[in-house]
């Protein structure tokens, strides 16, 4: 049985990644900000009682890491597989230029690069513990330098930044054994990619679920799209 821990598991790609995971033999820690009103997410533990514990967590919140790590901690010695998938797109203030915020810019890069790396840190003694252990970053095709054009400003240094920390930790001998990869999950349909996205949530989850369960430790460091190819930096 692996143990997993994923960020954001309330709705989205997190959602689906949780629906998708259970089909293999793990355990789901999987968090939130606001468990009380995350009713799919508490129908799915419900429905799958033993392999499925729903944790608070606010990636922003350094206490609220903590909280959730320690409660992990008094169900298991070791993490198998970090998800850190919470993410968000922002508003005008991070978008576009005429309208740009230091405080918005600022939020999106520390909710998707920022708190990725600080929650990987807070489970690094528990993923040492594993026989396999895996960090896997949900980032964007938007966060890579060679596709840059206009706009989404914020959410494409975001996900830059998030890319970086999982190059760093791909290659930090703290991390040594951990394999750390980089994904784009494509155009999904969530709230946040719309309802015109190209790719239905399970589509997506699929194909994530497939490419998590064949990482070898050879992929450490890599950017792969969600169908398993490489993407450039
Ligand atoms: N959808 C796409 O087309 C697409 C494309 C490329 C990459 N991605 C990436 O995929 C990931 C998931 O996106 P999605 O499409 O599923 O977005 P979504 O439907 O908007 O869901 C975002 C998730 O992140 C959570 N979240 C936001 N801020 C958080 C925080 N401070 N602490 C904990 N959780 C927080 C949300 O929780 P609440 O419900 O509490 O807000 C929600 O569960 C993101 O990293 C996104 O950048 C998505």
């Amino acid at each position: 049985m692996q143990n997993i821990l994923i960020t954001g598991a309330n709705r989205g790609i997190g959602f689906e990644l949780t629906r998708q995971l259970l089909k293999d033999d793990s355990h789901i820690f999987a968090t939130c900000r606001e468990p009380e009103r995350a009713d799919a997410l508490s129908e799915l533990a419900r429905k799958f009682d033993d392999r499925v514990t729903v944790l608070q967590l606010d990636v922003n919140d350094e206490a609220s890491i903590g909280a959730a790590v320690k409660a992990v901690t008094t169900k298991t010695d070791a993490l198998d597989l970090l998800i850190n998938n919470a993410g968000i797109g922002g508003d005008e203030g991070g978008r576009i230029m005429g309208q740009l915020t230091a405080a918005e810019v600022s939020h999106v890069i520390t909710t998707n690069a920022v708190a990725p790396l600080i929650l990987t840190q807070a489970c690094c003694s528990l993923l040492k513990q594993s026989d396999n252990p895996r960090v896997v970053m949900i980032s964007s095709g938007l966060g890579s330098l060679q596709r840059a054009d206009g706009r989404s400003y914020a959410y494409r240094m975001s996900k830059a930044a998030m890319n970086m920390a999982a190059r760093v930790l791909a290659f930090d001998s703290v991390m040594t054994g951990i394999t750390t990869v980089t994904m784009n999950p494509g155009w999904v349909q969530t709230d946040m990619g719309g309802p015109n996205a190209a790719l239905k949530p399970e589509e997506s989850g699929d194909a994530l679920r497939a490419l998590i369960n064949r990482l070898t430790p050879a992929d450490n460091g890599n950017f792969f799209q969600y169908d398993g190819s490489e993407l450039p930096w």
